[in-house]
Protein backbone atom coordinates (compact mmCIF):
# COMPACT_ATOMS: atom_id res chain seq x y z
CA UNK A 1 0.00 0.00 0.00
CA UNK A 2 2.96 2.63 1.08
CA UNK A 3 4.83 1.26 -2.00
CA UNK A 4 1.60 1.80 -4.37
CA UNK A 5 1.16 5.21 -2.73
CA UNK A 6 4.87 6.39 -3.21
CA UNK A 7 4.25 5.02 -7.21
CA UNK A 8 1.27 7.32 -7.24
CA UNK A 9 2.54 10.21 -5.90
CA UNK A 10 5.76 9.94 -8.18
CA UNK A 11 3.63 9.88 -10.93
CA UNK A 12 1.76 12.88 -9.79
CA UNK A 13 5.09 14.79 -9.43
CA UNK A 14 6.17 13.93 -13.00
CA UNK A 15 2.69 15.03 -14.27
CA UNK A 16 2.56 18.22 -12.09
CA UNK A 17 6.04 19.11 -13.67
CA UNK A 18 5.51 18.20 -16.86
CA UNK A 19 2.96 20.76 -17.03
CA UNK A 20 4.92 23.36 -15.47
CA UNK A 21 7.99 22.53 -18.27
CA UNK A 22 5.25 23.14 -20.92
CA UNK A 23 3.82 26.37 -19.61
CA UNK A 24 7.29 27.65 -18.93
CA UNK A 25 8.01 27.02 -22.44
CA UNK A 26 4.69 28.49 -23.92
CA UNK A 27 5.80 31.99 -21.35
CA UNK A 28 9.17 32.21 -22.64
CA UNK A 29 7.91 31.89 -25.83
CA UNK A 30 5.45 34.49 -25.64
CA UNK A 31 8.22 36.44 -23.99
CA UNK A 32 10.41 35.94 -27.39
CA UNK A 33 9.16 38.68 -29.47
CA UNK A 34 12.93 39.43 -30.93
CA UNK A 35 14.15 42.93 -30.59
CA UNK A 36 14.11 45.87 -33.03
CA UNK A 37 17.05 48.97 -33.29
CA UNK A 38 15.60 52.36 -34.78
CA UNK A 39 17.72 55.42 -35.45
CA UNK A 40 15.85 58.49 -34.64
CA UNK A 41 15.81 61.61 -35.97
CA UNK A 42 13.35 63.31 -34.10
CA UNK A 43 13.67 65.22 -30.49
CA UNK A 44 15.06 62.66 -27.94
CA UNK A 45 11.86 62.93 -25.40
CA UNK A 46 10.04 61.78 -28.56
CA UNK A 47 11.88 58.91 -29.52
CA UNK A 48 12.04 57.79 -25.88
CA UNK A 49 8.48 57.70 -25.24
CA UNK A 50 7.95 55.63 -28.84
CA UNK A 51 10.66 53.25 -27.49
CA UNK A 52 8.80 52.79 -24.30
CA UNK A 53 5.23 52.36 -26.02
CA UNK A 54 6.31 50.14 -29.01
CA UNK A 55 8.03 47.85 -26.09
CA UNK A 56 5.12 47.63 -23.84
CA UNK A 57 2.44 47.33 -26.18
CA UNK A 58 4.52 44.63 -28.55
CA UNK A 59 7.03 42.90 -26.25
CA UNK A 60 9.67 43.57 -28.52
CA UNK A 61 12.37 44.96 -27.01
CA UNK A 62 13.38 48.28 -28.24
CA UNK A 63 16.67 50.68 -28.25
CA UNK A 64 17.09 53.94 -30.40
CA UNK A 65 20.01 56.39 -31.16
CA UNK A 66 18.77 60.36 -31.66
CA UNK A 67 21.07 61.41 -34.55
CA UNK A 68 20.85 64.41 -36.89
CA UNK A 69 19.89 63.63 -40.30
CA UNK A 70 23.33 64.10 -41.65
CA UNK A 71 24.84 61.91 -38.93
CA UNK A 72 22.60 59.00 -39.70
CA UNK A 73 22.49 58.74 -42.99
CA UNK A 74 26.66 58.85 -42.74
CA UNK A 75 25.94 56.35 -39.81
CA UNK A 76 24.17 53.56 -42.05
CA UNK A 77 26.60 54.28 -45.10
CA UNK A 78 29.63 53.39 -42.86
CA UNK A 79 27.49 50.42 -41.32
CA UNK A 80 25.93 49.32 -44.81
CA UNK A 81 27.29 45.61 -44.57
CA UNK A 82 26.79 44.72 -41.01
CA UNK A 83 23.90 46.62 -40.24
CA UNK A 84 22.86 47.30 -36.59
CA UNK A 85 19.01 49.22 -37.13
CA UNK A 86 16.42 47.99 -39.12
CA UNK A 87 14.30 51.79 -38.96
CA UNK A 88 14.81 54.89 -39.70
CA UNK A 89 12.81 56.88 -37.86
CA UNK A 90 11.57 60.69 -38.01
CA UNK A 91 14.21 63.82 -39.57
CA UNK A 92 13.23 65.28 -43.28
CA UNK A 93 12.56 62.63 -45.68
CA UNK A 94 15.43 64.33 -48.18
CA UNK A 95 17.84 62.59 -45.67
CA UNK A 96 16.04 58.94 -46.76
CA UNK A 97 15.72 60.24 -50.72
CA UNK A 98 19.85 60.18 -50.18
CA UNK A 99 19.84 57.13 -48.21
CA UNK A 100 18.17 55.28 -51.02
CA UNK A 101 20.62 56.47 -53.75
CA UNK A 102 23.38 54.55 -50.97
CA UNK A 103 21.37 51.28 -51.49
CA UNK A 104 20.34 51.99 -47.99
CA UNK A 105 16.43 51.27 -48.02
CA UNK A 106 14.41 48.62 -48.36
CA UNK A 107 11.07 49.34 -49.89
CA UNK A 108 8.13 48.76 -47.83
CA UNK A 109 4.65 49.95 -47.97
CA UNK A 110 2.67 49.69 -44.84
CA UNK A 111 -0.73 48.30 -45.07
CA UNK A 112 -1.68 51.66 -42.72
CA UNK A 113 -0.22 53.58 -45.31
CA UNK A 114 -4.04 54.06 -46.72
CA UNK A 115 -4.70 56.30 -44.37
CA UNK A 116 -1.80 58.61 -44.68
CA UNK A 117 -2.79 62.53 -46.94
CA UNK A 118 -2.34 62.23 -50.82
CA UNK A 119 1.34 63.26 -51.22
CA UNK A 120 2.84 61.96 -48.11
CA UNK A 121 4.20 58.79 -48.37
CA UNK A 122 6.60 57.74 -51.48
CA UNK A 123 4.62 55.74 -54.01
CA UNK A 124 7.32 53.24 -54.24
CA UNK A 125 8.13 52.63 -50.49
CA UNK A 126 11.14 54.31 -49.74
CA UNK A 127 9.85 56.70 -47.25
CA UNK A 128 6.34 57.33 -45.27
CA UNK A 129 5.35 60.69 -44.28
CA UNK A 130 4.78 60.78 -40.22
CA UNK A 131 4.75 64.41 -39.91
CA UNK A 132 4.96 68.11 -41.33
CA UNK A 133 7.29 71.01 -40.34
CA UNK A 134 7.52 74.33 -41.14
CA UNK A 135 10.95 76.18 -41.35
CA UNK A 136 11.38 79.73 -40.00
CA UNK A 137 12.99 82.09 -37.30
CA UNK A 138 13.44 82.16 -33.67
CA UNK A 139 14.49 85.20 -31.44
CA UNK A 140 15.00 86.27 -28.20
CA UNK A 141 12.94 88.92 -27.31
CA UNK A 142 15.42 90.26 -24.36
CA UNK A 143 18.46 90.30 -26.50
CA UNK A 144 16.81 91.57 -29.48
CA UNK A 145 15.30 94.54 -27.40
CA UNK A 146 18.65 95.11 -25.74
CA UNK A 147 19.95 95.50 -29.13
CA UNK A 148 17.75 97.36 -30.75
CA UNK A 149 16.71 94.90 -33.41
CA UNK A 150 13.63 93.77 -34.90
CA UNK A 151 12.55 90.08 -35.06
CA UNK A 152 13.85 89.55 -38.62
CA UNK A 153 10.71 88.82 -41.03
CA UNK A 154 12.66 87.73 -44.15
CA UNK A 155 15.74 85.72 -45.68
CA UNK A 156 16.98 88.81 -46.95
CA UNK A 157 16.96 90.51 -43.60
CA UNK A 158 19.57 87.96 -41.87
CA UNK A 159 22.06 90.10 -44.28
CA UNK A 160 21.64 93.29 -42.91
CA UNK A 161 24.87 94.46 -41.37
CA UNK A 162 23.11 95.10 -37.33
CA UNK A 163 22.67 90.98 -37.49
CA UNK A 164 26.29 90.60 -38.10
CA UNK A 165 27.33 87.42 -35.38
CA UNK A 166 23.88 87.55 -34.16
CA UNK A 167 22.98 84.23 -36.16
CA UNK A 168 22.63 80.87 -35.12
CA UNK A 169 21.57 78.12 -37.19
CA UNK A 170 22.65 74.58 -38.48
CA UNK A 171 24.96 73.11 -40.36
CA UNK A 172 23.50 71.27 -43.60
CA UNK A 173 25.99 68.41 -43.68
CA UNK A 174 24.83 67.19 -40.19
CA UNK A 175 21.00 68.51 -40.25
CA UNK A 176 18.04 68.07 -41.46
CA UNK A 177 16.98 71.17 -40.16
CA UNK A 178 19.92 73.49 -41.99
CA UNK A 179 19.70 70.79 -45.31
CA UNK A 180 15.55 71.93 -45.58
CA UNK A 181 17.15 76.01 -45.43
CA UNK A 182 19.69 75.31 -47.98
CA UNK A 183 17.57 73.21 -50.15
CA UNK A 184 14.65 75.91 -50.16
CA UNK A 185 16.78 78.50 -51.23
CA UNK A 186 17.74 76.44 -53.87
CA UNK A 187 14.67 75.97 -54.87
CA UNK A 188 13.41 79.31 -54.37
CA UNK A 189 16.49 81.81 -56.07
CA UNK A 190 17.86 79.14 -58.16
CA UNK A 191 21.71 77.64 -57.53
CA UNK A 192 24.25 80.46 -57.84
CA UNK A 193 22.18 82.82 -56.83
CA UNK A 194 21.25 81.01 -53.29
CA UNK A 195 25.28 80.32 -53.08
CA UNK A 196 26.11 83.83 -53.39
CA UNK A 197 22.91 84.16 -51.04
CA UNK A 198 25.15 82.05 -48.67
CA UNK A 199 28.64 83.41 -49.18
CA UNK A 200 27.22 86.25 -47.49
CA UNK A 201 25.03 85.09 -45.12
CA UNK A 202 27.60 82.81 -43.19
CA UNK A 203 30.17 85.28 -42.17
CA UNK A 204 26.95 86.94 -40.21
CA UNK A 205 26.87 83.15 -38.69
CA UNK A 206 28.29 83.20 -35.09
CA UNK A 207 27.70 79.60 -34.23
CA UNK A 208 27.01 76.65 -37.11
CA UNK A 209 25.57 73.73 -34.88
CA UNK A 210 25.38 70.05 -35.48
CA UNK A 211 21.51 69.90 -34.47
CA UNK A 212 18.75 72.07 -36.19
CA UNK A 213 16.87 72.57 -32.67
CA UNK A 214 19.83 73.81 -30.95
CA UNK A 215 19.23 77.52 -32.03
CA UNK A 216 16.01 77.39 -30.89
CA UNK A 217 16.82 76.54 -27.36
CA UNK A 218 20.22 78.57 -27.44
CA UNK A 219 17.23 81.56 -28.60
CA UNK A 220 15.39 80.12 -25.13
CA UNK A 221 18.31 80.41 -22.68
CA UNK A 222 19.93 83.83 -23.92
CA UNK A 223 22.59 82.33 -25.97
CA UNK A 224 21.96 83.83 -29.35
CA UNK A 225 19.88 86.63 -30.66
CA UNK A 226 18.06 84.87 -33.48
CA UNK A 227 18.16 81.87 -35.62
CA UNK A 228 16.69 79.54 -37.89
CA UNK A 229 15.02 76.50 -36.92
CA UNK A 230 11.74 74.41 -37.74
CA UNK A 231 9.04 76.08 -35.78
CA UNK A 232 7.47 73.99 -33.10
CA UNK A 233 10.78 73.76 -31.79
CA UNK A 234 10.80 77.18 -30.91
CA UNK A 235 7.10 76.13 -30.05
CA UNK A 236 7.65 73.15 -27.92
CA UNK A 237 11.15 75.68 -26.29
CA UNK A 238 8.54 78.35 -25.31
CA UNK A 239 6.18 76.00 -24.00
CA UNK A 240 8.88 74.44 -21.75
CA UNK A 241 9.10 77.67 -20.42
CA UNK A 242 11.58 79.76 -22.24
CA UNK A 243 9.12 82.40 -22.27
CA UNK A 244 11.88 84.87 -24.00
CA UNK A 245 10.97 82.93 -27.54
CA UNK A 246 9.38 84.96 -30.06
CA UNK A 247 8.94 83.69 -33.80
CA UNK A 248 8.35 84.98 -37.20
CA UNK A 249 8.31 83.02 -40.76
CA UNK A 250 9.88 84.28 -43.82
CA UNK A 251 7.96 86.52 -46.03
CA UNK A 252 8.98 85.79 -49.48
CA UNK A 253 7.90 81.88 -48.43
CA UNK A 254 9.71 79.07 -46.45
CA UNK A 255 10.13 75.60 -47.12
CA UNK A 256 9.20 72.80 -45.37
CA UNK A 257 9.99 69.41 -44.16
CA UNK A 258 8.45 66.01 -44.55
CA UNK A 259 9.57 63.77 -41.33
CA UNK A 260 9.27 59.94 -42.46
CA UNK A 261 10.20 56.89 -41.58
CA UNK A 262 11.81 54.05 -43.48
CA UNK A 263 12.83 50.25 -43.48
CA UNK A 264 16.30 49.81 -44.19
CA UNK A 265 17.44 47.32 -46.52
CA UNK A 266 20.29 44.05 -44.66
CA UNK A 267 19.15 45.02 -41.51
CA UNK A 268 18.36 42.67 -38.85
CA UNK A 269 15.13 42.86 -37.41
CA UNK A 270 13.15 43.60 -40.39
CA UNK A 271 9.82 41.82 -39.48
CA UNK A 272 10.04 43.66 -36.18
CA UNK A 273 10.80 46.76 -38.16
CA UNK A 274 6.72 46.34 -40.52
CA UNK A 275 5.40 45.96 -37.18
CA UNK A 276 6.81 49.31 -35.90
CA UNK A 277 6.30 51.12 -39.16
CA UNK A 278 2.90 50.39 -39.36
CA UNK A 279 2.45 51.07 -35.57
CA UNK A 280 3.92 54.68 -35.78
CA UNK A 281 1.80 55.43 -38.95
CA UNK A 282 -1.78 54.96 -36.85
CA UNK A 283 -3.47 57.83 -35.40
CA UNK A 284 -3.18 57.03 -32.08
CA UNK A 285 0.87 57.06 -32.09
CA UNK A 286 1.40 59.99 -34.50
CA UNK A 287 -1.21 61.93 -31.84
CA UNK A 288 1.43 60.67 -28.75
CA UNK A 289 4.09 63.33 -29.99
CA UNK A 290 2.50 66.13 -28.36
CA UNK A 291 2.34 64.75 -24.74
CA UNK A 292 6.05 65.12 -25.19
CA UNK A 293 6.09 68.39 -26.63
CA UNK A 294 6.09 67.07 -30.60
CA UNK A 295 4.20 69.93 -32.31
CA UNK A 296 4.70 68.92 -35.75
CA UNK A 297 1.38 68.48 -38.08
CA UNK A 298 0.51 65.05 -38.86
CA UNK A 299 0.46 62.66 -41.62
CA UNK A 300 -2.57 60.21 -40.46
CA UNK A 301 -5.76 62.05 -42.16
CA UNK A 302 -7.53 60.75 -38.97
CA UNK A 303 -5.12 62.75 -37.20
CA UNK A 304 -5.69 66.21 -35.30
CA UNK A 305 -2.73 68.19 -35.25
CA UNK A 306 -1.75 69.78 -31.84
CA UNK A 307 -3.40 73.00 -30.82
CA UNK A 308 0.02 74.69 -30.19
CA UNK A 309 0.92 74.51 -34.03
CA UNK A 310 -2.42 76.53 -34.81
CA UNK A 311 -0.84 79.97 -35.04
CA UNK A 312 1.76 79.16 -37.90
CA UNK A 313 -0.77 76.83 -39.98
CA UNK A 314 -0.96 80.01 -42.31
CA UNK A 315 2.94 79.92 -43.01
CA UNK A 316 3.41 81.11 -46.87
CA UNK A 317 4.87 77.45 -47.91
CA UNK A 318 6.87 76.83 -51.43
CA UNK A 319 6.40 73.77 -53.48
CA UNK A 320 9.16 72.29 -51.85
CA UNK A 321 10.55 68.86 -54.00
CA UNK A 322 11.73 66.09 -51.87
CA UNK A 323 12.85 63.71 -54.13
CA UNK A 324 14.75 66.34 -55.97
CA UNK A 325 16.44 67.89 -52.59
CA UNK A 326 16.75 64.19 -51.13
CA UNK A 327 19.03 63.48 -55.11
CA UNK A 328 20.80 66.72 -54.48
CA UNK A 329 21.42 66.84 -50.75
CA UNK A 330 24.79 65.35 -51.22
CA UNK A 331 26.14 67.59 -54.21
CA UNK A 332 24.26 70.45 -52.26
CA UNK A 333 26.00 70.36 -48.81
CA UNK A 334 29.43 69.94 -50.79
CA UNK A 335 28.88 73.10 -52.46
CA UNK A 336 27.66 75.13 -49.51
CA UNK A 337 30.49 74.27 -47.68
CA UNK A 338 33.35 74.94 -50.26
CA UNK A 339 31.71 78.33 -51.03
CA UNK A 340 31.10 79.34 -47.06
CA UNK A 341 33.88 77.74 -46.22
CA UNK A 342 32.41 75.42 -43.30
CA UNK A 343 31.89 71.99 -42.00
CA UNK A 344 29.51 70.23 -39.95
CA UNK A 345 30.67 70.33 -35.94
CA UNK A 346 30.97 66.99 -34.77
CA UNK A 347 29.79 68.00 -31.47
O1 LIG B 1 12.07 66.53 -33.71
C1 LIG B 1 12.41 67.80 -34.00
C2 LIG B 1 12.89 67.99 -35.41
O2 LIG B 1 12.85 69.36 -35.74
C3 LIG B 1 12.11 67.23 -36.45
O3 LIG B 1 10.89 67.82 -36.79
C4 LIG B 1 13.09 67.19 -37.57
O4 LIG B 1 12.77 66.19 -38.48
C5 LIG B 1 14.40 66.98 -36.86
O5 LIG B 1 14.23 67.53 -35.56
C6 LIG B 1 15.58 67.59 -37.55
O6 LIG B 1 16.71 67.48 -36.75
P1 LIG B 1 18.15 67.85 -37.32
O7 LIG B 1 18.07 69.17 -37.99
O8 LIG B 1 19.03 67.87 -36.11
O9 LIG B 1 18.54 66.78 -38.29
Amino acid sequence: MFKKSIVLFTLLLLVLSGNAFAAGQQDSKAEDKGSLVFYAGLQEDHAAMIAEEFEAETGIKTEFVRMSSGEILARLKAEKDNMTASVWYGGPVDGIVAANAEGIIEPYISPEAVNIKEGFADPNGIWTGIYIGYLGFVGNKTMLEERGLEMPQSWADFLKPEYNQEIVVAHPGSSGTAYTMLATLVQMMGEDEAMEYFKKFSPQVRQFTKSGTAPGRMAGLGECTVGITFLHDAIKYKKEGYTDIVISAPAEGTGYEIGGVALLKNSPDQDNGKIFIDWVLTKEVQEMGKTVGSFQFLTNKNAMPPEEAMPIKDTKLIEYNFQWAGENKKRLVQRFSVETSTTAPTK
